[in-house]
């Protein structure tokens, strides 16, 4: 009876893969998609793509880059365009990230949208100043015992103009029969250092991009990214500002603290930066500096496992309860908040609930 099970099983499981085998190969040889037109913001651009890949392929062949942060396998909903004809029907992938309104507004997900015929599309202007750039690794230094920082020197174009708080996509190569894949991650250095890139990468667990930049990328060695992308920046208000990030989410805080005190921007901030222990902590010394330079800022290292009889002396606890003993009223403030989705939607209950207007919190989630 188990045999006649397993056997029954086994062969459908062999059909269903023989029927994904044809179908993918009539896609590619029986149809023939010729050549396409892609329309942009009413004629503005007009493209001819070979049809037959996605709307962010066929979009990044003709040097536009669309933000992409998952790399295209639709999970991140970073690559939301609206198509106004000829992309067909919701896929089942995009249908979670849409909302109704969106679905009636025709934005769809670039990455997931397959260019058969001429597409109508609306792409918001800030994407077409997104450059691709050849860069070179200048400096691979470690910050914590899973976290790196890189530095980039540009190479083609020479310079970079971004805003503090924006994001690269930064494309791994091909390693150990590991697809070549493109990851988000914040620019962590000044926008007035803008021949050079630096980026503070955490090691993931089996991460593709990651993994490669810890153990494939070394000094001296090219790398390619496409940038920059993002609207995480400070916003242009007299506000004091709370800011909140762990691990990582250093990379975009650490670039507009930094950026304020070039432009001479004196906004009361807080920046409170969470992490388990002690070692993964850094930047500590450079802090310390920019408190004694910056009477305006301040910065508050808060330990959520440090072993009690440590030689800590700083704050302890959860970095939101923190944050609340520290501000019980945050009405006044805005916020600035980068990290996991967790520790992200933790704080923005926080703020909230002590007194915070929702449209004054801006974060990006890693
Ligand atoms: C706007 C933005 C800015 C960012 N900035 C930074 C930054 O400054 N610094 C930083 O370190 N990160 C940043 N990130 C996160 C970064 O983009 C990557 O998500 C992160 O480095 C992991 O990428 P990876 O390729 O190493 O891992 P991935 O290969 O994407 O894997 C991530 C996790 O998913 C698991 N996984 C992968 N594929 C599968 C699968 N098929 N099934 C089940 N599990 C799977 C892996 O095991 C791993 O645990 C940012 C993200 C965004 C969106
Ligand atoms: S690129 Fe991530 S959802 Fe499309």
């Amino acid at each position: 009876m188990l045999t006649a099970i397993v056997i029954s099983v086994g062969f459908l499981l062999a059909c269903s893969l023989i029927l994904a085998g044809l179908l993918v190969l009539a896609e590619k040889i029986i149809l023939n998609y010729d050549t396409c037109r892609l329309d942009i913001n009413d004629g503005r651009k007009v493209l001819e793509v070979e049809g037959g890949s996605s709307l962010l392929n066929s979009l990044a062949e003709k040097n536009i880059f669309i933000p992409s942060a998952c790399g295209g396998r639709g999970s991140c909903a970073y690559c939301k365009l609206k198509v106004t004809s000829g992309a067909g029907p919701v896929s089942p992938v995009e249908e979670p990230s849409l909302s109704p309104e969106e679905r009636a507004s025709n934005i769809r997900l670039a990455c997931m949208v397959k260019v058969r015929r001429d597409l109508q599309i609306e792409i918001p202007e800030d994407l077409f100043s997104v450059r691709r750039f050849k860069a070179r690794v200048a400096r691979k230094k470690p910050l914590t015992h899973d976290i790196v920082e890189l530095r980039l020197d540009l190479l083609e174009p020479a310079a970079i103009e971004f805003e503090a708080g924006q994001y690269i996509q930064l494309e791994s190569a091909e390693y150990k029969g590991r697809e070549a894949v493109m990851r988000g991650y914040s620019i962590s250095s000044r926008p007035a250092d803008n021949q050079h890139v630096e980026l503070i990468i955490r090691l993931v667990p089996d991460g593709i991009c990651s993994t490669w930049v810890f153990e494939h990328l070394n000094v001296g060695d090219n790398a390619t990214f496409s940038g920059p992308y993002g609207l995480f920046h400070l916003s242009d208000t007299q506000a004091p500002i709370i800011c909140i990030a762990g691990g990582s989410g250093m990379a975009p805080i650490w670039s507009i603290v930094r950026d304020m005190k070039d432009k001479g921007i004196t906004r009361p901030t807080t920046y409170f930066f969470g992490a388990l222990t002690q070692k993964d902590l850094f930047f500590l010394d450079e802090f310390r500096q920019l408190e004694n330079e910056c009477p305006w800022f301040k910065f508050v290292p808060a330990l959520s496992k440090e072993p009690q009889d440590s030689t800590w002396t700083g704050e302890r606890g959860l970095i939101t309860d923190v944050v609340a003993r520290h501000f019980p009223d945050t009405s006044q403030h805005e916020a600035y908040l980068c990290g996991s989705g967790g520790m992200i939607d933790a704080a923005i209950a926080v703020l909230v609930k002590n007194g915070m207007p929702e449209d004054n919190i801006f974060y990006d989630k890693f």
